[in-house]
């Protein structure tokens, strides 16, 4: 093996010599002022990665390569860039490069002539249609900063973000097609814009699609006509969205600096307030090129499919921005691994597009694996152009993996089933089999190796370092490395508390897991109050949150527990208030149906039990470590700080006396406040 591809000294020179490394990954961009400086660390908190350089995002994931001409003069013009596919409508749509950069430019020139300007911020709430891709490149292209919003999210969640984004626009659709129901966008956009303390929002672009009804829009005014003339801002103005780009010209794109924030994408903390975790241009970029190669071992020419979702990172990273830097074809998938129509749906489109590297949750193997054992629809399509099954969202727990290789793949024992691990906060993995550099041996239940530009720890309590094979608090030596989060949006002080505080010179994933002799890393969970339903983080405090609004509700515990398919269910408990008498069934639907409507429908409340008090410390704070414990058949100790013991003890027995305590799963970690928690282990 060629030693400059190994694995090892590569990881070695990205710590050691990192300006040598970026400055070598950097090339691969194609930037309007080439950066003289790789890292500026004057604050280490937040490194400047490529502060002198200029570029555009969208140049470097459309015009270059459409400039290059076309696959036979080596350029990528008339190649698939996007492969929009629905398997809820049936229809694929196909946009080639110079498609793509045709549409994006004139979105671009829409929302220009609506009056959005560099460093406005553009929410974007849409399904899985191209326009999503659109939208998303289209501010790249004009330098204002898109926030996408999850389309599973309810009117609350949506106001949070508009409240802290302030965006100038919000784009949306007249509706997302779900298996069991239509979703109708328009009436969340209104009750979120009615929730909203902000009157930022001036115009909301809807792209009407034809399963829905058709709205009647006024035609799109002149940028003077709609924008309002004093600060007191007028009701938002709708446009329809192919109106609006009916008479655009195409936008030419802005030359941003590399510091200059791409987006911003939304993340749960350990409260109910979402945390705005920004990315800049420059990193990104040449961070997520870097990726697609030694990675994924992904290239020009090459299809990529992440079957996420472009309202979480992995549909930022690996929808839409990383395949198209490297040049090659991505697939945006509106359906489920299962039911739309069947469990085949997958392995279809591998066969039929030619899949390299097929990228999904554990919980939607899962979810295969119970529909179809056997894997016979697997087994009846041709994987064999495949170069791996790439995970991540949750940990690879070890049978989803043994199936998934044994199984699933079983006929092709060359197609690695790779874990890997990261979080909206770094945008790119963190942990994982290095294909394109070197494929390392695979082990069931580790995401594997730390990734070049990731300095991994795990550390105690204290701050030292353990042995390989003890649990601790997984951080990542500063600086980060590019394309890893700036900071949160305006807030510098959360942006500390919640991630350097802890551990001074490392950032804390809020993970706690272990290393192997090998060097191998097993992520076990998180150590905070976040929970993960079927690859989707959400707060445990946002549902509390959501709960403690009822009126019979005068405190509530949330906790997760094990679920066959999506790995984690928040469970709750709850106290009610005095003299308040409830039918438990009726209390237990109430409380599924407010979850529901302030989270949304992927946070499915599995149970609300009625207990008559919440253990607590003699400072106020439940002890919910202890409580997650209880629930998992454990004993746990009395905690020493505990106010009144009796408490814990009446908990210990209303949880005894339930039906199937065993089920429950077993989270670490304690607190609820907004600062960093860490996992406590014993100083070696
Ligand atoms: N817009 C509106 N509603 C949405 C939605 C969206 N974008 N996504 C999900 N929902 C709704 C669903 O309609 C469903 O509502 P219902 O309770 O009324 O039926 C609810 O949220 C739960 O959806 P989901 O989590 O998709 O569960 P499911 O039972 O329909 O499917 C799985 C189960 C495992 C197939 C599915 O969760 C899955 O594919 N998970 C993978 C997730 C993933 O890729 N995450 C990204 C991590 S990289
Ligand atoms: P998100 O920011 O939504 O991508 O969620 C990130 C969190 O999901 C991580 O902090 C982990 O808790 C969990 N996670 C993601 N990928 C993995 C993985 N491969 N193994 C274990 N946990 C994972």
């Amino acid at each position: 093996m060629d030693h400059e591809h190994e694995y090892r000294p590569v990881y070695q020179t990205s710590l050691v010599d990192p300006d040598e490394f970026w400055s070598t990954a950097a090339q691969s961009i194609d930037w309007d002022v080439e950066p003289t400086q790789i890292v500026d660390t004057t604050d280490k908190r937040s490194a400047r990665w490529f502060p002198d350089g200029r570029l555009n995002t969208s140049v470097n994931v459309l015009d270059r390569h459409v400039a290059a001409g076309t696959v036979a003069e080596g350029g990528r013009a008339d190649q698939a860039a996007l492969i929009s596919i629905s398997a809820m409508t049936g229809e694929t749509t196909v946009y080639t490069y110079e498609e793509l950069l045709a549409e994006v430019a004139r979105f671009a020139g829409a929302m220009r002539d609506l009056g959005v300007t560099t460093g406005d911020r553009v929410v974007i709430y849409l399904p899985m249609i191209a326009e999503a891709v659109i939208a998303m490149l289209a501010c790249a292209r004009i330098g204002a900063v898109h926030s996408v919003v999850f389309g599973g999210f309810a009117p609350p969640e949506l106001a949070a973000r508009i409240d802290d984004a302030e965006p100038v626009l919000i784009i949306t659709a007249s509706g997302g097609l779900e298996p069991t129901r239509r979703v109708e966008y328009p009436p969340i956009v209104m009750a979120a814009l009615d929730l909203a303390a902000t009157n930022s929002v001036r115009t909301v672009i809807v792209k009407q699609r034809p399963q829905f009804p058709t709205i009647e829009f006024p035609a799109p005014q002149p940028a003077t006509d709609v924008l309002p003339s004093s600060e007191q801002t007028i009701a938002a103005r709708w446009v329809d969205f192919d109106a609006a780009i009916a008479n655009a010209e195409p936008a030419e794109p802005v030359s941003l600096a590399a510091t200059d924030p791409l987006y911003i994408l939304y993340t749960s903390g350990t409260t109910g307030k979402p945390k705005g975790v920004v990315r800049d241009n420059g990193g990104h970029a040449v961070a997520l090129d870097w990726s697609m190669r030694n990675v994924y071992d992904v290239g020009p020419g090459q299809v990529m499919w992440a079957a996420s979702d472009v309202g979480w990172v992995v549909g930022h990273s690996y929808i839409v921005y990383g395949p198209l830097l490297v040049g090659a074809t991505t697939i945006l998938y509106e359906g489920k691994p299962v039911g739309t129509p069947d469990a085949g749906a997958f392995w279809r489109i591998v066969e039929e597009h030619g899949v390299r590297v097929l990228f999904t949750a554990p919980t939607a193997l899962r979810a295969i694996r119970r529909a179809d054992p056997e894997a016979s629809f697997a087994k009846r399509a041709d994987l064999s152009g495949m170069r791996a099954l790439f995970c991540a969202g949750e940990r690879l727990d070890p049978a989803t993996f043994q199936w998934a290789s044994e199984v699933l793949l079983g006929d092709y024992p060359d197609i690695p089933v790779i874990d890997h691990w990261w979080q909206t906060e770094t945008g790119w993995p963190i942990c994982g089999n290095p294909l394109g550099l070197q494929q390392l041996p695979v082990k069931s239940g580790s995401s594997s190796v730390p990734i070049p530009g990731y300095r991994l720890r795990v550390l105690d309590a204290n701050g030292n370092p353990v042995p390989a094979g003890v649990e601790g608090n997984i951080v990542i030596g500063l600086p980060l490395p590019p394309g890893a989060l700036t900071g949160l949006w305006r807030d510098r002080d959360r942006f500390v508390a919640s991630y350097l505080a802890a551990f001074p010179g490392h950032y804390l994933s809020g993970d706690s897991g272990y290393f192997d002799e090998d060097g191998y890393l097993f992520v076990l969970g998180r150590s905070d109050d976040v929970i993960n339903i079927a690859g989707h983080r959400i707060s445990t405090g946002s549902i509390e949150a959501a709960i403690a609004g009822h009126d019979a509700i005068a405190e509530c515990a949330v906790v997760g527990v094990a679920d066959d398919i999506k790995g984690t269910l928040p469970l709750a408990y709850v106290v009610l208030k005095q003299g308040v008498e409830v039918e438990p069934d009726q209390l237990r639907a109430e409380l599924i149906e407010r979850v529901r409507g302030q989270i949304g429908a992927i946070a499915p409340l599995s149970d609300a039990i009625i207990v008559t008090g919440l253990p607590k410390t003699r400072s106020g704070k439940i002890l919910r470590k202890t409580i997650r414990q209880l629930t998992a058949g454990e004993h746990p100790e009395t905690p020493a700080t505990i106010e009144d013991p009796s408490v814990l003890t009446a908990l210990a027995d209303r949880i005894l006396a339930l039906s199937n305590p065993g089920r429950f799963e077993t989270e670490s970690g304690a607190g609820s406040d907004d600062v960093a928690t860490t996992l406590g282990t014993p100083t070696p």
